[in-house]
Order: structure tokens, then sequence, then C-alpha cells
């Protein structure tokens, strides 16, 4: 294999669709990273259940991208015709959606003739730090991402485009997903991160103890669950009548004040793990929680490190992730003489463990991608 010594350009602007789990997500950026349009709307028919129901997710994405990715071209004053590369969100996650932006980012492709890149939605997440003007100096290889969102919650030691570790993650609820499930038994509304986070604010936890799932375990798994059981022990007393607020809001802050120890504690040890960080990043909807947030930044600090949390709107899903990704993965491929962009048969997959991402790379080392690269029901535990 010979490494070229001028890589083609990337295929510019790229149209990137996200639709992963319950925001259909839109964007187009040119080949520096430069988002030229940015486009998300969030599911609102998921609030009557208090969390995403697949079906539905799957319909309302169906219902709204065509008109979404028009929408993004407008912005962008573009018509479909000066796209260079197509990319879409092709896994992990709920298969119904993937199925409907992967279905349509690849009829795009194919009506264009343009390549098309199929994204890792986790890999999107953890690359987005390096967009351009996000970190300052630039987020470089290697870093400790820690992604918590309503459906992941895990820490990635980041070494290259393509070459990821999954240090540790949850084994049982997501972070967002218990933030979700105390906010629903506090009978606030959905999604419940934010209302805690609020509600926190106000609160004296001292009076509602509440226990650390793992904390000082070796290692850097999760666990939320017990929290969860705990905190619905703290509010069976109140069965049946109104909750005092004082109690709530003391709860809420007992019940963040446990997630940001769990946290820091796990992502103190996986730090412990990979000792050559030059960064910690905070990605996912819970990232954006300023206890969290405060505590990470602290940690960071006591390993002489710098912390970058993306923006709110970077942090959680978005297409801008899956078009930087893509344009990532193009230019490294290209860099060693790689073929990018031919993923027409990649089908999306519910599962799809950020490991496999060598693959892309594999002929360099005289073995072919696998063109299975993980079935769905195939793999192990992989979001
Ligand atoms: O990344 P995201 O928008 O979507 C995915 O789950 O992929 O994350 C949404 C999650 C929800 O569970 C929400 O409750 C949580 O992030 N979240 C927060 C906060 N804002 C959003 N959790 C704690 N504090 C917040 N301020
Ligand atoms: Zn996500």
């Amino acid at each position: 294999m010979t490494l070229s010594s001028s890589p083609a350009p990337v295929p510019a602007p790229v149209l990137a669709i996200e639709s992963s789990c319950d925001d259909t997500a839109c964007a187009i950026l040119d080949a520096d990273g430069t988002v030229l349009a940015d486009t998300v709307l969030s599911q609102a028919g998921h609030v009557p259940f208090g969390g995403v129901v697949p079906e539905i997710a799957a319909r309302a994405h169906l219902a709204a991208l065509p008109a979404l990715v028009r929408r993004t071209l407008d912005d962008a004053g573009m018509r479909a015709a000066d796209i260079g590369a197509v990319a879409a969100s092709t896994g992990p996650g709920l298969i119904g959606g993937l199925i409907v932006g992967a279905g349509l980012a690849k009829g795009v492709a194919v009506a264009l003739d343009r390549p098309f890149v199929a994204v890792n939605h986790i890999e999107a997440h953890a690359l987005t730090a390096r967009l351009p003007g996000l970190v300052p100096g630039g987020a470089a290889f290697p870093y400790l991402l820690l992604l918590v969102s309503g459906g992941h919650c895990q820490c990635i030691a980041v070494e290259g485009v393509g070459r990821y570790r999954r240090l540790g993650g949850t084994i049982d609820d997501a972070a967002g997903e218990a933030f979700d499930k105390v906010a629903k038994m506090l009978g606030l509304g959905w999604p419940g991160g934010p209302a805690v986070e609020a509600l926190a604010r106000e609160g004296d936890p001292a009076p509602w103890p509440l226990p650390r799932p793992l904390l000082g375990r070796p290692g850097c798994d999760f666990s939320f669950s017990g929290l969860k059981t705990a905190v619905a022990q703290k509010l069976a007393p109140f069965a049946g009548d109104a909750l005092p607020r004082a109690v709530a809001a003391g709860i809420a802050a007992s019940f963040q004040d446990a997630v940001a120890d769990i946290v820091a504690d796990r992502v103190a040890h996986a730090l412990e793990m990979m000792p050559q960080a030059t960064l910690l990043v905070a990605a996912g909807g819970v990232a954006a929680n300023g206890a969290l947030r405060a505590r990470l930044a602290a940690l960071a600090d006591a390993h002489g490190l710098p912390f970058a949390a993306p923006p709110l709107r970077l942090c959680t899903d978005n297409a801008v992730m899956v078009g930087w990704a893509a344009i990532e993965t193009i230019r490294a491929c290209r860099a060693l003489g790689l073929p990018a962009g031919q993923d027409l048969d990649l089908l999306p997959r519910p599962r799809w463990p950020l490991e496999q991402m060598a693959e892309r790379f594999a002929p360099l080392h005289g073995r072919a991608p696998s063109s299975s690269m993980c079935p769905s029901s195939m793999c192990p535990d992989s979001m």
C-alpha cells in the first residue's frame, strides 16, 4: 500500500443527516468544517410518554426529513446539485430512524452520483471537539471523551480518526435516562435533566442522602439504577400526597450531587486508565449540567489537563457532528491512499461498536473490511 503524496481534497460541501434518536437534523459543512447551514427539529410526540418511543420517532423523522433537507439547502443558499458528498448517522441508534435518515441520504447520493459516508453516531460525538474553533488551540489526539446523554454513558479513549477504545460505560441506565426518570418521579416534565437542575438550585441535599453506586470501584463503568431506586424510596412516604416543593428540591439537589460524584469518580479512573490523554472532553445532553461541568473542569485541572465541552447545540444530537465526522473520515482515508465515501452497501444498525471503525483502515493491514461490520444483534453491547 503506497501513501498518496498529496491527497485529493474532500468533496464539499457535505450534506449530513442525523436521525438516530428523537432529533431530526440536517447540516451542510464546507471541507474545512465551516457550518453553512444547521437545522434541528426536536420531536414533541414523546412528551406524554416521558421518554422516546421508537415508532413515534421513526414516523416523525419520515414526516420531517425531506422538508428539513430542503430548508437546510435553502438556508445555505444552495441547490442539491451543489452538494459534493452526503453523510448520515447509520448506527448505533433506533433502527427505524436510522433507516429513514440513511435511506434518504443514500438516495440523494445515488441521484447526484456523489460519495456517501456512513457515520457512526458515537464517533461523531467523539470527534465534535475537533471542529475548528471549538477548543482553544484545537483538540489534538489523544483525548478522553465522556459521553453522557439520554442514550449513552461511556468513557472513550479517542486516539485518532477510527481509533477508539471504550474504557467503560453504564451497566444499566444512561445518566440522562436517570435524570429523566427522577424528573418523572418528582412530577417534572420531559426531558427531565434541565428541570431537575433548575429545581436542585433551590434545594438542600443534606436531609436526603443517596447512594453512589460503583464509587471507588476499579475501572470506569457506571451504574445509576440503584440511585434511581433510592430516590423512589425517599419519595415513597409522600405517595398519594402533594409533594412539598422543599422536599422535591432537596431530593433533586441530592440526586444531582450523587450523579456528579459518580461521574467525577468514574472519569478520574478513566484518566488513570489513559495517562496519555492531553484533554478531557464532555459531550451529550447531560454535559449541559452546570454542577457536572464544574466538577469535570476541577477534575481535569487537578490532572493538569484542559477541559472542553462543546456548546450545547453541538453537545446534543445534531447533524453538524455527522458532517464533520464524514470530513475527518474522508481526510484520514485519503491521507492513507484508501478509498472513502463508498458506503452505500453499509446497512443501518442499532449497535455499532466504536472499535469496528478501525476496519475502514484494515486494507493497510492487508485485510479487507468485513462486509458485515457488525449486523445488529450479532454484536456485544456497543452503545
Ligand atoms: O444528547 P441528548 O440531547 O440526546 C440523546 O439522548 O442522545 O441528551 C438528552 C438527555 C436527556 O436525558 C436530558 O434529560 C439530559 O440529556 N439533559 C440534562 C440537562 N440537559 C439535558 N441532564 C442534566 N442536566 C441538564 N441540564
Ligand atoms: Zn447522541
